[in-house]
């Protein structure tokens, strides 16, 4: 097995050769042994028996195309994410693939055929590596018109989705706010809002003037009705008026769901600005250690909803029927929107620097796309 190390990327080629005429004899994997600083501990390994031997009829085998690198990928591999895949471990939650191999009883129901694309129905699976040998009952097939990149981020798309059809029941017109809305989730938001033809209210966090003004006009452009920062939302005195005046708050319904990515300051800030009887979603926690924290007088007098939600917990408590159903719901949406994720498809082989890039705080960089083929 070949391994390379973040630092220390020197090659071993022991038992390379005996790899090289077998079926699959480019197979590579993100691999780590131990938890830690994803620099230090994810190896880029060559070769692996296992994904040599027969398929068990159960199977099937993927060929990997591309598969993000998402914040909640690198908590796992730190140790400090609820969800720990026995060590060792192979990176990535998310991804997408091409099935190029079948098992005799899943070819006997014809449940999948060769070439179609499949996602991982449950979280943890493994997605960083070249082949995927898996149970069948842990890929469903996904529409092959839909852009690969955009594909590999279902994980993403999904959690937009029921973030914004599973807490409120929204009218046509009626507005949601989020904050971190230049993430990928915060992009999907925005544009499965307009297809539903609700409204949002995004804000991110103020770093410039050119780089805020590019940000504003990205997600202006794929859909966002009103964007505003941090600094503006601190001043709350001013930043009502904004909303009640130039924003038209005044005379129309307030927004009644709220996205949180955040914590820290943004919840009860923005819950300044929600109607009655709103539901506050936290899903993201970016400004680690921090509390969501929000006015007593909020839930008492307002009478506020506060849900939490995460996609893998949904995955693993719901049949592959309820998740066919939402990536119908998501491949209805994609077929007719031309959607849109800020990225950078990075090429398998050049894992340490897409690694990389994750930990410089580059602005605006998008998400980090693996791509294997
Ligand atoms: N619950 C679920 O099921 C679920 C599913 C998917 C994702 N998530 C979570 O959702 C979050 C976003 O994921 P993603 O993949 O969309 O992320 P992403 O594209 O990598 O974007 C990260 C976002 O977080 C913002 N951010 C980072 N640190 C921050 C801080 N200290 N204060 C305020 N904003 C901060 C960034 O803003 P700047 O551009 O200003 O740095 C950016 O908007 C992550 O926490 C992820 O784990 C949850």
């Amino acid at each position: 097995m070949i391994s390379y190390s973040f630092f220390n990327q020197k090659k071993s080629t022991s038992s390379f050769n005996k790899f090289l005429f077998s079926t699959i004899s480019n197979y590579k994997q993100i691999i780590y042994y131990q938890h830690g600083d994803p620099r230090k501990v994810l190896k880029f390994e060559e070769g692996n028996e296992e994904i040599k031997k027969e398929l068990k009829p159960n199977e099937i085998l993927i060929k990997m195309k591309m598969a993000p690198i998402n914040p909640a990928d690198l908590n796992q591999i730190e140790g400090v994410y609820p969800l720990k895949p026995k060590l060792p471990a192979i990176g990535g939650n998310e991804g997408i693939g091409e099935v190029i191999e079948i098992g005799k009883d899943v070819k006997n129901q014809n449940l999948f055929k060769i070439g179609d694309y499949v996602i991982p129905t449950r979280p943890a699976i493994g997605t960083w590596r070249t082949h995927l040998k898996i149970n069948y009952e842990k890929a469903v097939k996904i529409s092959s018109k839909i852009d690969p990149v955009i594909l590999s981020n279902m994980g993403l798309v999904r959690t937009a989705m029921k973030l914004i059809t599973g807490f409120e029941s929204l009218n046509k017109g009626d507005f949601l706010v989020q904050n971190a809305a230049n993430s990928a989730v915060g992009q999907s938001v925005i544009q499965i809002a307009k297809f539903y033809g609700f409204k949002t209210i995004n804000f991110i966090r103020y770093k410039n003037a050119n780089l805020y003004n590019e940000t504003k006009n990205y997600l202006e452009s794929i859909g966002a009705d009103f964007v505003s920062n941090d600094i503006e939302l601190k001043d709350i005195k001013n930043f009502r008026k904004k909303f009640n005046q130039e924003w038209g708050f005044k005379n129309q319904k307030k927004p009644k769901l709220f996205l949180n990515c955040v914590g820290d300051f943004w919840v009860d800030l923005i819950a300044k600005i929600l109607g009655n009887d709103s539901s506050i979603v936290t899903y993201g926690g970016m400004a680690r250690g921090s509390k969501v924290s929000i006015s007593p007088s909020k839930l008492i007098f307002q009478n506020f909803k506060l849900f939490g939600f995460w996609l893998s917990q949904w995955l693993n408590t719901h049949s592959n029927d309820q998740i066919i159903s939402l990536n119908s719901l998501c491949q209805d949406m994609l077929h007719q929107v031309d959607f849109k994720i800020k990225t950078q498809v990075v090429s398998f082989n050049d894992f340490y620097l897409a690694l990389d890039k994750n930990f410089k705080n580059e602005p605006n960089r998008g998400k980090i796309v693996l791509k294997m083929d």
